[in-house]
């Protein structure tokens, strides 16, 4: 399972908030799961490409300690979340779509499920990360939540084997992704990037080159995948589906072997199939995400490439070709995310792209040490300060560490 580490010290905050809910008695631990930035790679993971995403140094905590019983009860440091309770044995579906519990439920009845646990949790969760923000942190809540459970109930999860559970867990809540945000949560190494492949699941660490800083800017607009932009996000994999059948078809691919994006790929190469497809193809939706799905995978070949080598260039020209097709192939974009990615890139980004699923959320822009201030200047003053934001602009608007895996750890 995830590294169990030794001594954390719990904040006051945290220790009263547990205290004053749950009572004092041994120390709680605390199971911690980093939310993510996606470099490159969005909208391919649920067609089975490799993508390329980096664990940042914001996080869900869970506070937990193991309950007499089979009851999980959690509370939130922000009282805007109200507590949520469950009990092991009787897992329903009576939590809202959407809702924070409905996460935790779809944790615990797949470990359920899988491991017959029953030993519940007394728990406090808490976060860094902006919520509906694109950066994973309803997958890094279900992640932190499993952690803690798997903790009390003395299981042992090979990480890998984890992360596709929690990714179907989360399927469960009604959202098709595909593994990419649990995966890098749970097997990511700090000062790398992820290089995460699917069918088998496998994960690389990709050293960051030295100097080279990511910019996070939220563009305001909620991104609800649970919410308003769910169907838009779960027609994503079915179009992908459609058009890869469709264009197969069309190119009288071997009937014999499985079809996937990649066999497609290693079979015709991309620049040899999208001149196919768009002939087999009517120039529609479906031809469009075609050609997002398999020009965003030479993208990651490519930027993987380039991050070996140390070009930044290289690799931010590859951010903003993936920006572009994102917005005009897949149509996830939004005024807002194209206006933060214009003034990053006028200021000195590298590149800059949306990241994760879109309709809102955050872009990012790769900078040198140099240019990453003034970039960060530049979206203050020409994005934020106009919508009147200026206290706790830190939540909206900062340089992203990478930061380790998720763990659990004692606290003292
Ligand atoms: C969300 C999903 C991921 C992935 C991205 C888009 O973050 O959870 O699986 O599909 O969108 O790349």
């Amino acid at each position: 399972m995830a590294a169990v580490g030794a001594g954390h010290r719990l904040t006051d905050d945290a220790r009263l908030a547990f205290e004053s809910r749950f009572g004092e008695a041994e120390p709680p631990r605390v199971a911690r799961a980093p939310g993510r930035i996606n470099l490159i790679g969005d909208h391919i993971d649920y067609c089975g490409l490799p993508v390329l995403p980096l664990a940042i140094d914001r996080a869900v905590r869970v506070t937990f300690r193991r309950a007499k019983s089979s009851r999980c009860r959690f509370t939130n440091v922000d009282p805007a979340f109200g507590g949520r309770e469950f009990d092991l044995s009787e897992l329903d579906d009576a939590t809202e779509p959407g809702d924070w519990g409905t996460y935790l439920v779809a944790a615990a009845r797949k470990l359920v499920d899988r491991h017959g646990l029953s030993v519940g949790i007394d728990a406090l969760v808490s976060s860094d990360l902006p919520v509906a923000a694109g950066l994973s942190s309803s997958s890094a809540l279900v992640i932190a939540a499993a952690l803690a459970l798997i903790d009390v109930n003395g299981l042992d999860v090979p990480p890998p084997d984890l992360a596709e559970a929690m990714a179907a867990a989360e399927r469960h809540t009604g959202t098709r992704g595909g593994g990419m945000d649990q995966a890098v949560s749970l097997m990511a190494e700090e000062g790398h990037a992820c290089l995460i492949e699917f069918s088998p699941l496998a994960v690389r660490s990709v050293p960051l080159p030295p100097g080279w800083r990511f910019v996070v800017a939220d563009s305001l607009v909620p991104a609800e995948k649970s919410g308003a932009a769910q169907a838009a996000y779960n027609s994503g994999p079915v179009v992908a589906r459609e058009a890869l059948v469709a264009i197969a078809e069309g190119l009288d691919f071997d009937g014999s072997a499985e079809l996937t994006y990649l066999g497609l790929i290693s079979e015709y190469g991309v620049a040899e199939l999208l001149s196919r497809a768009r002939a087999a193809a009517p120039d529609d939706p479906h031809f469009r995400r075609f050609r997002h799905v398999v020009t965003e995978a030479d993208r990651v070949r490519l930027a993987l490439a380039a991050m070996g080598q140390g070009d930044i260039e290289s690799f931010g020209t590859a951010m903003n070709a993936s920006h572009e097709s994102l917005r005009d192939d897949c149509g996830v974009s939004c005024p807002e995310l194209d206006e933060i990615v214009g003034v990053a890139r006028a200021a000195g980004a590298a590149g800059a792209r949306l990241t994760g699923a879109g309709f809102g959320g955050c872009a990012i822009a790769l900078c040198t040490a140099e240019s990453a201030p003034l970039v960060l200047e530049a979206l203050e003053a020409g994005f934020y300060a106009r919508r009147g934001i200026g206290a706790k602009l830190d939540d909206h608007l900062f340089l992203a560490d990478s930061g380790p895996a998720a763990s659990v750890v004692a606290t003292s």
